[in-house]
């Protein structure tokens, strides 16, 4: 993007060889070796690093150097790297979504992106925006503004009756049937923090655009996602998923700097985005110099929040990219498949637990939710805590569940021993 270094005003400097250094790496094939790029406490088994990431070597060491450079001359580092380092970002998001880079708006965290999408996406007065009942607290709150704001309507729908007996069919029944003529929006959550469900995206894609193919494009419904548990977890493109936006934090499964994030548009549909931020690309200064509204600003670009950043956390999100690339997608998604297999078969073997993840690889991603018979969620956490060093994590929602996301940073035997301890409490 011709982004703040635009603003800078300053031609960047020759490069400060950062693919050089990612690539000079190769791709890395061992769990053990991933694990090993992780400083994280072993005396812990961490089944929570979904929520907030531990920074991966890779990570960590382009955070330092873009602190030490910031810290030693940050007027100087700034004017010489910034366009360059920003553009590795995209370059290296692009690579790792299956995108284009000028796609791509680089925010802080989903929550950013879906406030600033659901804030600003055109509707008409007598369009709504439908939402589903499974979403998490900044889907519904951002449409809830947005409705307090404008007077917009919304409304939410449910996709299955129970998540242990929800099937493909009836979810994308409930979406057909949930949808009117004057649905503009469709928010959905791609994997479910609630229940560790994760939607089809592609198929409820489809069946959005057969809908969609009788109406006129101005009152054609765009499917927008969140895609936080998803992204990072599993190896689908974002094109692949077929919807139209979809924001994610990268800070999550991704393993990716905290504070960072990510919101990808269709590029027929970016038009209808309109930015609440003013952005900081330089072409829009510019414009703005020159006393005109921007013109040829790629939607992406002027859905970029502006404002200066913790550029060090920012900048480091290429290496994120790349370490996952390094890792490989497929690699990844079979290596979260396979644990959250192994750990939901060992639940259900369990007399008093309760497993609400559905057992199917199409329905479910890394986050597996049950409960335990005599014990509340935050109970089954503290003692799996207190008793064993497993940190889990209760859903952060009105129906609680205790929940354990297994990811590149664990192991088997962690499994193993995080169904031996639900066992021993039961
Ligand atoms: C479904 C879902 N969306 C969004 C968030 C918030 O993500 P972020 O920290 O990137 O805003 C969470 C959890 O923190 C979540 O579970």
């Amino acid at each position: 993007m011709a982004g703040a270094g635009a603003i800078a005003g300053i031609a960047p400097l020759p490069s400060i060889s950062r693919k050089a250094a990612a690539h000079a790496h190769g791709p890395l094939f061992g769990w053990t070796a991933v694990r090993a790029q992780f400083a994280l406490d072993p005396s812990y088994i961490h089944f929570s690093a979904f929520r907030f990431a531990s920074h991966p070597k890779p990570v960590r060491d382009a955070i330092d150097r873009h602190r030490r450079g910031l810290d030693r001359n940050t007027q100087l580092y700034m004017d010489d790297h910034e366009f360059e380092l920003e553009q590795a970002v995209l370059d290296s998001g692009a690579a790792y979504l299956g995108a284009r880079q000028v796609d791509l708006a680089l925010t802080d965290s989903t929550t950013m992106g879906l406030g600033i999408l659901y804030g600003g996406i055109a509707l008409r007065a007598d369009q709504e925006i439908v939402a589903t009942e499974h979403d998490f607290y900044p889907t519904h709150e951002a449409i809830r503004l947005r409705a307090e704001r404008t007077g917009a309507s919304s409304r939410k729908i449910r996709l299955f009756a129970d998540v242990r007996t929800a099937t493909e069919a009836e979810i994308l029944d409930s979406v057909r049937t949930g949808v009117g003529p004057s649905t503009r929006v469709l928010a959905i959550t791609y994997v479910h923090s609630s229940t560790g469900m994760k939607l089809p995206v592609r198929a409820i894609a489809d069946a959005v655009a057969e809908i969609n193919a009788g109406r006129l494009e101005d009152d054609q419904i765009i499917l927008c996602v969140d895609g936080v548990h998803g992204i990072g977890a599993e190896a689908a493109s974002v094109t692949d998923l077929g919807c139209d936006f979809i924001a994610f934090g990268s800070h999550k499964w991704l393993f990716g700097p905290r504070g960072t994030g990510v919101l990808w548009g269709n590029p027929s549909r970016w038009p209808a985005a309109l930015a609440t931020i003013p952005t900081f690309d330089g072409r829009s200064l510019q414009a703005w110099i020159e006393g005109h509204d921007p013109t040829n600003l790629p939607p992406a670009a002027a859905m970029t929040p502006g404002g200066f950043h913790s550029f060090e956390h920012r900048w480091a999100l290429a290496e994120a990219f790349d370490f996952q690339s390094r890792i490989g997608k497929q690699r990844v998604q079979d290596r979260v498949h396979q644990l959250a297999t192994q750990l939901k078969q060992g639940l259900a073997g369990l007399g008093n637990v309760t497993l609400f993840t559905p057992m199917a690889e199409s329905l479910s991603a890394g986050i597996v939710c049950f409960s335990v018979e005599g014990y509340t969620p935050r109970e089954v956490v503290d003692r799996l805590l207190a008793d064993f060093r497993i940190i889990a994590s209760v859903t952060p929602y009105a129906f609680q569940l205790a929940r354990i996301g297994t990811s590149i940073v664990n192991t088997p035997a962690e499994v193993d021993q995080a169904v031996a301890a639900i066992a021993s409490l039961t």
